[in-house]
């Protein structure tokens, strides 16, 4: 490895600078999906519902426009299946239409569309007829691929099929839950009469999903760049917990990071790292936590890069890292550091093909409702206007100089 400070690297040629947003955390009224039905529920395990959340299907013109004129050139945003197909086998015509809006409006301020196929939500009917694990699953999310594919395909370069296609996995064998939900995140999914589909724990049953996606894209464009994307916390062991850490680092890393082989990147979504001893998870101190309570660690994310690249031996693209804080200053040291971090994985020849910030707004985090923000850019729960942070124009001008610290 490279060491710290000793250099400044060049980015490569069209490396990707950006912020990533996900559909639902951000769109509103996603009425038709699992999770908009699973916020409501009796019993339910979401915090509060996602409602109106930062209203970008109306107001996406302006979060682009942030976005470029901060400097930044990508904008990877999702597509959501539900309001594309919100009965099984009824397409909305005007929802194709919306998205292929938003990428257009990408093209205009000269930043390049990154476009999420499915993002933890599906339409509701896909998950009451029992979700990634029912009879033509895969067939139905790559009819819906298809669609999108090639009512977009002119305008869109960069794909992921499925966004953090291990997350169940990573639940299940380590007791850690992304998403700010503590460690009793759902097992599966929702309650019986508002099930979630979100993703199946079988690498199996989410690589057929994800390969049938792919072909779905290159059989429309063949200039297309698609990958999955990976939660993937750094895992580290203390003394005693070595066997246990790599029984997790393979059953929730190595297995879906084999799928990558096949594709044309590979993307890297890390936060944190969890340290394993004799007894499990360490807890992390309490003064070196953000929001969600997992370590603020950004050396994580050089750690996972140099990682999934030995083992997918793809390109990869950051598609997410960020902190959830309300402190802004903080965000920018772990953001500068977290970079740091890529910086010297260029150093070292490891093919990084971009770094997408997670987040452009303060959203609806999921089973946390609005509490945790990872934003670059405040929104009024009331009014949805739009508040830049400082750390907007701070990774806008890093952008523009096309270089990064080691
Ligand atoms: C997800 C995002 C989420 C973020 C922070 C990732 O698990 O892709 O949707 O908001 O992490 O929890």
């Amino acid at each position: 490895m490279t060491e710290k400070g000793v250099a400044n690297v060049q980015t490569p040629e069209g490396f990707l600078w950006g912020a990533a947003t996900a559909a639902h955390q951000i769109e509103g009224g996603n009425v038709s999906s699992d999770f908009w039905r699973a916020e409501r529920a009796p019993r339910s395990i979401f915090a509060e519902v996602s409602g109106d959340a930062c209203d970008s299907y109306h107001r996406y013109r302006e979060d682009v426009a942030l976005l470029a004129a901060a400097g930044l050139n990508t904008y990877r945003f999702g597509v959501e299946w539900a309001r594309i197909e919100p009965e099984e086998g009824w397409v909305s015509q005007a929802a194709l239409d919306h998205y292929r809006r938003v990428a257009e409006t990408c093209h205009e301020h000269g930043v390049a569309p990154m476009v999420t196929l499915h993002h933890f939500t599906s339409p509701a009917w896909f998950a009451r007829r029992g979700g990634w694990t029912s009879d033509g699953a895969a067939e139905r999310f790559a009819e819906h691929v298809a669609r999108v594919a090639s009512h977009l395909g002119d305008l869109v370069e960069w794909y992921c099929t499925i966004n953090e296609s291990n997350v169940l996995a990573v639940i299940q064998a380590s007791g850690v839950a992304p998403l700010g939900t503590g460690t009793e995140g759902p097992s599966s999914g929702g309650r019986d009469d508002a099930p979630m589909a979100w993703v199946s724990a079988d690498v199996g049953v989410m690589a057929d999903a994800h390969r049938r996606a792919v072909d779905a894209i290159r059989s429309v464009s063949n200039r297309a760049h698609v990958g999955w994307t990976l939660a993937l916390v750094d895992l580290q062991s203390v003394e005693g917990g070595e066997e246990q850490c790599a029984r997790i680092r393979r059953e929730t890393q190595l297995d879906w990071l084999a799928v990558s082989a096949d594709d044309d990147f590979v993307g890297v979504q890390t936060y944190t790292r969890n340290v394993i001893g004799p007894d499990g998870l360490v807890p992390p101190p309490r003064e070196r936590r953000m929001q969600t309570g997992w370590e603020v660690y950004p050396e994580a994310l050089e750690h996972t890069v140099a990682l999934a690249a030995a083992t997918a031996r793809v390109p990869v693209v950051v598609t997410e890292n960020g902190m959830a804080t309300d402190d802004d200053d903080a965000r920018i040291a772990y953001t500068d550091d977290a970079l740091r971090g890529v910086g010297r994985c260029l150093v070292d020849g490891i093919d990084v093909r971009g770094y997408l910030h997670w987040t452009l707004l303060d959203n609806f985090e999921w089973m946390a409702g609005y509490s945790k923000t990872f934003g670059l850019v405040e929104v009024d729960r009331t009014t949805f206007a739009r508040r830049p942070k400082p750390s907007l124009a701070w990774l806008g001008a890093l952008a523009r100089q096309r270089s990064l610290p080691t």
